[in-house]
């Protein structure tokens, strides 16, 4: 298939009769009215698209006069661009808006942007008239994760997620060009979670990216499109097999029980996701070596972080009680201890739930306490 001259990549996230397509490429945007149709999204029922402030501006007329092209009525919903919008608050204007727009049944919500609007939009799509159908068109490189595998949710002021819900997307449409306008932080953040896919489950693609950092960071087009193939099918095997994270799904949150601390401490507001997740995965691999794994997996995985600018030590001032405090309400904290995603080798995890708090205690005061060598 293409769109234009343009190859389109295509991956399966295989759910039976709930299974959907992933379309990565260039062009897709321009052609979603059609794509649209192609995946049977009702035509007579409106579409809410919601977005952010700074991608509005970007991309939300390209695919509003797409689908209007194709007959549908579209009404838009833009929230304020960054983690906060991931709110019980901005979640209710936004049915506010379902409401007003006259969102029935059949009626599909689109999430244009990065992960903050997936997972809000698709938290609202989970919700409304207790469930409608969800598009994702992801816009930054981050979302090559979360616009795959169904987990929507909003935060709460204590914890991160915890508000939320399985709701699969009918499809994904992953239009390559939108990240071209993406902040360099933004991209270097993004690619945390690529190289969190390899380091869970491929050392091959670990070695791919670490050779090809330099071409990731310029967005070169063969190569951005390959890493994010590659994320993406990773993440889309783990999410078809255990779609519920009964097991195995929960090693798609490596660096995530520290990282998600660290971004709720921060009242959402300092690190990026990614960023968080980057010191979360040194923590990981820290914690490896207590549970007598090669210390070498610590200093490869901080290796490969600084080669894509990521930050590997918890910024000055981050206290350490209101860090384990965060991580006692997190969802991987379960029947009195500790769960955490460990790396075993470079390419293989596992999951520890009998992590002591005291090493992770530890751990946390020496990655706050050698920040000033980071
Ligand atoms: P984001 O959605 O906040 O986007 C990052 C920033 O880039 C925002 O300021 C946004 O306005 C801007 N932006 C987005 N696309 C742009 C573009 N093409 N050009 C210019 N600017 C653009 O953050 P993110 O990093 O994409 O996603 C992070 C969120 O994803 C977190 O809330 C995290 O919890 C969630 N997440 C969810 C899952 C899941 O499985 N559901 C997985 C990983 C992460
Ligand atoms: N980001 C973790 C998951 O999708 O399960």
């Amino acid at each position: 298939m293409t769109a234009g001259e343009k190859e389109i990549r295509k991956l399966t996230v295989e759910l039976g009769d709930r299974s959907y397509p992933i379309l990565i490429g260039s062009g897709l945007l321009h052609a979603s009215g059609a794509l649209f149709k192609e995946r049977n999204i009702p035509v007579k029922s409106p579409v809410l698209l919601v977005t952010d402030a700074a991608v509005e501006h970007l991309y939300a007329g390209i695919v509003e006069t797409s689908l209007r092209e194709a007959g549908y009525t579209v009404a838009r919903a833009t929230v304020p661009s960054g983690e906060q919008s991931k709110s019980l608050e901005v979640f209710d204007e936004l049915i506010t808006k379902a409401l007003q727009a006259g969102l029935d049944r059949k009626s599909t919500v689109v999430a244009l942007g990065g992960g903050v609007v997936g997972d809000l939009a698709g938290f609202v799509a989970a919700s409304y008239m207790r469930g409608v159908k969800f598009v994702q068109m992801p816009t930054t490189i981050l979302a090559h994760d979360s616009s795959v595998g169904g987990k929507v949710a909003v935060n709460h002021r204590l914890a991160k997620n915890i508000i939320g819900a399985f709701h699969q997307p009918e499809f994904v449409l992953y239009d390559l060009d939108t990240l071209a306008s993406l902040p360099k932080r933004e991209v270097r953040a993004g690619y945390a979670e690529v190289v969190k896919h390899g380091l869970i489950w491929d050392k091959a693609f670990v070695d791919w990216c670490d050779a090809n950092a330099d071409r990731l960071l310029a967005l070169e087009p063969d190569a951005l499109g390959y890493a994010l193939y590659e994320g993406c099918r990773v993440k889309s095997i783990v999410v078809s097999r255990d779609e519920r994270e009964n097991d195995l799904r929960a090693i798609l949150n490596l660096g995530h029980t520290i990282g998600h601390a660290l971004e709720a401490v921060a009242n959402y507001s300092e690190l990026l996701h990614g960023e968080a997740i980057a010191i979360g995965m040194v923590g990981s691999a820290r914690l490896a070596a207590r549970f007598g794994y090669d210390p070498g997996i610590e200093a490869e995985t901080e290796r490969l972080m600084r080669k894509f600018g990521l930050p590997v030590r918890i910024p000055a001032g981050y206290d350490t009680d209101a860090i384990m405090e965060a991580m006692m309400h997190d969802k991987k904290f379960s029947e009195g201890h500790m769960v955490f995603v460990v790396p075993t080798a470079i390419g293989s995890v596992e999951i520890r739930k009998d992590v002591p708090a005291a090493w992770v205690r530890e751990i946390v005061e020496t990655l706050k306490g050698e920040a000033g060598r980071s």
